[in-house]
C-alpha cells in the first residue's frame, strides 16, 4: 500500500495546502519498503488530490481536520488520516506497522495438505473422507495427526478400530477427492459411485487407496478434542509410495506430487 505524509520541515504539516513537501511511502506487511520526497506542486489545494492520485496514494497523513478537504481527496480514492503532529518518519513507521488488520481466525494456517483418510470399522465397513486438518506431529517416532468432526460417518469407524490411513492426493484425483469430501457414506455408497479402488493395508486394519501416490498407515495412540474436531494422533506404521517418487534411500520426492 502506498501512503503519503504532508510535511513541513521534518514534522507533519498542520495543513495540507501549506506543506513544503510530501513524503511518499510504500508499505508491505507492516514494513516501509520505499521512501520518496516530492515537492508540493505550487500550493494549489484543488490540484493536490489529482496530483497524489498519480502516485497511487491510498492514504494521506496530515495535521488538519478540514472536512471539505477530506471529501476532495476521497473522490480520488485517498483517505485522510488527520489530526497528527510530530516527526513525519516516526508517524509513517507507526502507521505502516498498524496497517495490518484483524483477519478471520478460522483455519488460518494455510496452505494445508488436503488428504483422503481411509478407514474400516470393526464390522468391516470401509469409508474415505477428505481431510484438511492434518499434519506431522512427531518424527521420532514418526507420527501424524488428522482432525475428524464427530458427526462424520467415518468418525466412529476410526474411533472403534483405532487406525486409519492418510492418502496424499494428486490433482489427477481431484474429482474423486471433491466427491468424497462432499458426500457422506451415511447417505449413499460414495465409494462405489466413484469407483474408488481399495487395497488392504500392510500393518493396520484399514484400506489404502492405491490410486493415491503415498499412503501412510497409522495406529491411533491418542486423541484430543480440540473444539470442532477430534485430533487423532497416529503412529506411522508403514508408508507406501509410488516407486517413481523414491530415491535410492527411500526418500519421497514430494515435489513430484501435484498436490490439490
Ligand atoms: C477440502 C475439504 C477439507 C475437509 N477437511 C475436513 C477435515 O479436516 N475434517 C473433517 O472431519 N471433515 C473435513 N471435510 C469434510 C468431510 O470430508 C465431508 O464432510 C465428508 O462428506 C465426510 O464423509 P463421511 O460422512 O462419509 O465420513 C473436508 C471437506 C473438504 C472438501
Amino acid at each position: 500500500m502506498k501512503f503519503s505524509v504532508a510535511i513541513k520541515g521534518a514534522d507533519v504539516s498542520k495543513d495540507i495546502e501549506c506543506c513544503d513537501t510530501f513524503l511518499i511511502f510504500e508499505e508491505k506487511r507492516g514494513r516501509i519498503i520505499m521512501r520518496q520526497i516530492i515537492e508540493n506542486p505550487g500550493h494549489k489545494p484543488d490540484l493536490l488530490p489529482e496530483f497524489l492520485e498519480k502516485f497511487k496514494i491510498e492514504v494521506l497523513l496530515c495535521g488538519e481536520r478540514n472536512g471539505q478537504t477530506r471529501q476532495a481527496f476521497a473522490e480520488k480514492g485517498i483517505r485522510i488520516v488527520g489530526d497528527l503532529s510530530g516527526n513525519a518518519d516516526k508517524i509513517a513507521e507507526e502507521f505502516a506497522r498498524g496497517a495490518k488488520q484483524q483477519a478471520n481466525m478460522k483455519s488460518s494456517l494455510q496452505p494445508t495438505p488436503k488428504v483422503l483418510v481411509s478407514c474400516r470399522g470393526l464390522n468391516g465397513e470401509e469409508n474415505v473422507l477428505a481431510v484438511a486438518y492434518c499434519g506431522n506431529c512427531s518424527y521420532a517416532p514418526p507420527m501424524v495427526m488428522v482432525g475428524i468432526v464427530p458427526t462424520r460417518y467415518s468418525y466412529p469407524l476410526i474411533k472403534e478400530s483405532g487406525c486409519f490411513v492418510v492418502n496424499l492426493v494428486d490433482k489427477k484425483y481431484q474429482e474423486t477427492f471433491d466427491y468424497l469430501g462432499s458426500h457422506s457414506k451415511r447417505d449413499e455408497d460414495k465409494l462405489a459411485a466413484m469407483n474408488v479402488r481399495l487395497q488392504d493395508g500392510q500393518k493396520v486394519n484399514a484400506p489404502i487407496l492405491p490410486d493415491c501416490p503415498v499412503n501412510i498407515e497409522c495406529t491411533v495412540v491418542d486423541s484430543i478434542v480440540t473444539g470442532s474436531h477430534e485430533m487423532f494422533i497416529g503412529k506411522v506404521e508403514y508408508v507406501h509410495a509410488d516407486t517413481d517418487l523414491l530415491d535410492s534411500e527411500g526418500n519421497i520426492d514430494y515435489a513430484k506430487i501435484d498436490f490439490i
